[in-house]
């Protein structure tokens, strides 16, 4: 018979329980479900509710039961329904009476609403970590492309130099804000929903101060309907996933263009790389584009999950059973992606020479140019029309900018001077963009020793 057999005289039909049974997934929780289950029977003997002989038969019976499910030796039955019901069931079964005393005071639906926060505020964690794993190979690889000049790129046409540290580095500065915004969800789920029962909380005098406490939790959630109807933590962690891998098909998307021999800026390792069934030359960046496939599925269970909430009356429906599986899902999609993209990340080898040589094409100190002319006091919306008239001169000729003889540069403007070849320098394009943030080294030496801090501070 089913826990909750009692008013029913009739098995569930067999398809229909299969149907509704969640523990062929929800099996993941059993940790938080037991560590749940522990400090409630804690806190029931000490407001007196139950007996302490109850509660240290209990809890010695949910210590085997982890010590029997990390051995592998539990087999969790779909008659049971769900976690929760299956590690009951085994304890009723192992020490009998006492175990029934367990579910006082409780419900399955702040039971799984427990379980579940306590298992998405471990995995922002594991995330984190990961995410920490990154910063530093960016870091890494930044540290040693601070002079590196490349063609920093609007419209995916070349537009000003900079160096490949600086382009690492904005995306370091992305996956901080990932971190710092998991970090966010995490303060945000803190607030302990065991107590609110099914819904109205109970007439027992149960302690919820101290349930939260000792689950780690700031404070039990001040209302009991919403404590058993929300998961915004969970909408709020797809969403952090969301905005990753987001930020990584980006950046899969850019590494898969710098493979190409169109550009041929980086060159991945063989370990990070496949090759074609036909074609013997080919080495393709798999590893990025299928980052960039699975962003694709993450964004999928954050959409499913915000439709699955959004006509739900108050408190608990059946239907949030489905929030666990896209939630899962999200988690060992990133957590799978993280590790394989940092390695190919700290493992890619630059090639400065092909940057430098394409940074040289294109115009990019165009802006210099102009610039040049208004420090020497024309004003800066003459000095772009009268750069851009050298521009298309140099279009005409196939020249640039600064295969210009001064006879032809002065023949736009007089301010010109020989001092004009230094200015148009690459390298001094990028070593003289000082401003906060910008490409110099001084700023990019700047941005990688407050990245090192950040992974520094959350690394104790
Ligand atoms: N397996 C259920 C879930 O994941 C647990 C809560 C069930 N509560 C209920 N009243 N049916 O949502």
């Amino acid at each position: 018979m089913k826990l909750w057999g009692g008013r029913f005289s009739k098995e569930t039909d067999t398809l229909a329980n299969d149907f509704q049974s969640s523990i062929h997934f929800d099996q993941r929780l059993y940790r938080e479900d037991i560590r749940g289950s522990m400090a409630h029977a804690e806190m029931l003997a000490a407001q007196g509710v139950i007996s302490q002989a109850d509660k240290h038969a209990i809890q010695q019976g949910l210590a085997g039961i982890l010590t029997d499910i990390e051995a592998g030796k539990v087999e969790f039955t779909p008659a049971n329904e769900d976690i929760h019901m299956n590690i009951e069931a085994l304890l009723t079964q192992r020490i009998g009476e006492a175990g029934k005393r367990l579910h006082t005071a409780r419900s399955r639906n702040d039971q799984v609403a427990l379980d579940f926060r306590m298992y998405v505020r471990k995995e922002i964690e594991a995330v984190i970590g990961r995410l920490l794993e990154l910063e530093k190979a960016l870091c890494g690889q930044a540290r040693k492309h601070q002079g590196t000049v490349m063609p920093g790129y609007t419209h995916l046409q070349r537009a000003q130099p900079i160096s490949f540290a600086q382009h690492l580095m904005a995306y370091a500065a992305q996956f901080a804000r990932d971190v710092t915004r998991l970090e966010d969800c995490g303060k945000r789920l803190n607030e302990c929903p065991l107590g609110s029962g099914a819904l109205a909380g109970t007439t027992y005098s149960i302690d919820r101060f101290q349930t939260a406490r000792a689950l780690d939790f700031d404070r039990p959630c001040g209302n009991s309907l919403d404590g058993v109807s929300d998961r915004d933590y969970a909408l709020e962690l797809l969403s952090a996933l969301s905005i990753l891998m987001m930020h990584l098909s980006r950046f899969s998307e850019e590494v898969i263009l710098w493979c190409s021999w169109e550009f041929k800026f980086v060159e991945l390792d063989e370990a990070y790389s496949t090759g074609s069934s036909i074609m013997p030359q080919k080495k393709n960046p798999d590893m990025a584009e299928l980052v960039r496939g699975k962003t694709g599925r993450v964004y999928g269970d954050l959409m499913g999950l915000l439709t699955v909430m959004k006509g739900l009356p108050l408190a608990y429906n059946k239907d949030m059973q489905e929030d666990k599986e896209p939630v899962f899902d999200a988690l060992d999609t990133v957590e799978l992606c993280l590790p394989v993209f940092t390695g190919m990340i700290a493992t890619m080898r630059v090639l400065p020479e092909n940057m430098r040589a394409a940074a040289g094409r294109g115009f990019i100190n165009a802006t210099d140019c102009a610039d040049y002319l208004t420090k020497k006091g024309m004003p800066f919306r003459d000095a772009y029309t009268a750069t851009g008239r050298l521009v298309a001169a140099c279009s005409a000729q196939g020249k640039t900018l600064e295969e210009l003889t001064l006879e032809e540069l002065r023949e736009v403007s007089d301010l010109f001077g020989e001092d004009v070849y230094e200015a148009l320098k690459l390298e001094n394009c990028m070593a003289l963009r000082q401003s906060f943030g910008g490409p110099a080294e001084a700023e990019t030496t700047r941005q990688i020793q407050e990245t090192e801090a950040f992974i520094q501070a959350r690394s104790q």
